[in-house]
């Protein structure tokens, strides 16, 4: 009885020492982040991404904010293509590298902000990121990312643009939209086109 007592207590410290550390590192970064925390995209939502998109077409594939490389890795398997991605929480940093050298992955992560990156010769971004960023990323990207550029954003949408194309999954919990914009066609009234998802 003392034992498994004695067990529950060491599992429960850990558990809270885990997510005390997890806090802690959200709370140092978020002067960087903006309140885009460490939140992965839902694997359904990653596949209805990589089922809609041929990514084969890109050829500078950047993942603003990479979190557990969830996203790098799956673009990579289906379409080969290597994807950058750049991450600033260092736990989050970390679980990616671990990913990119156990899967043997030719993506890669660098622990750098991508508000300093210029990013004009992507030709293809995804980012997960929150509101209150969008404004200005959306003044970043439409400021350096060549016409017919993808953005693809997901959750949130970016103030001002028009989508090409609004994803959707049909799961009953992860069925948050997924923005898709063409540079070059992002200005404009925001239409949405409501296009659905069918798994
Ligand atoms: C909501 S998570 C999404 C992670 C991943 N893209 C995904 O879809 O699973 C957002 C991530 O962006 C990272 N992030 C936020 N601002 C950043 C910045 N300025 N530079 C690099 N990474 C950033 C956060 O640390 C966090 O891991």
């Amino acid at each position: 009885m003392e034992i498994i007592l004695g067990g529950v207590i060491i599992v429960s410290l850990i558990i809270f020492l885990a997510l005390f550390l997890f806090s802690i590192v959200i709370f140092a970064v978020h002067h960087k982040t903006g309140g885009a925390m460490f939140v992965p995209t839902p694997k359904v939502m990653v596949k209805m991404i990589i089922d809609s998109v041929d990514f084969s077409r890109f050829e500078d594939i950047r993942e603003l904010g990479s979190g557990d490389g969830r996203f790098m890795a799956a673009v990579e398997k289906r379409y080969g293509r290597k994807v950058r991605g750049y991450e600033v929480n260092p736990i989050a940093y970390l679980v990616c590298r671990c990913k990119i050298v156990l899967f043997r992955l030719g993506s890669s992560v660098v622990y750098r902000s991508f508000w300093t990156e210029d990013l004009r010769d992507a030709d293809c971004t995804f980012c997960y990121l929150f509101p209150d960023i969008m404004p200005r990323l959306g003044m970043k990207l439409g400021r350096e990312l060549k016409e017919g550029a993808l953005v693809i954003s997901a959750n949130f949408p970016v103030p001002g643009w028009r989508p090409a194309e609004v994803l959707r999954c049909t799961h009953s919990i992860f069925n948050d939209p997924v923005y898709l914009y063409r540079i070059g066609s992002h200005l404009g009234e925001p239409a949405m086109t409501g296009e659905k998802y069918k798994e």
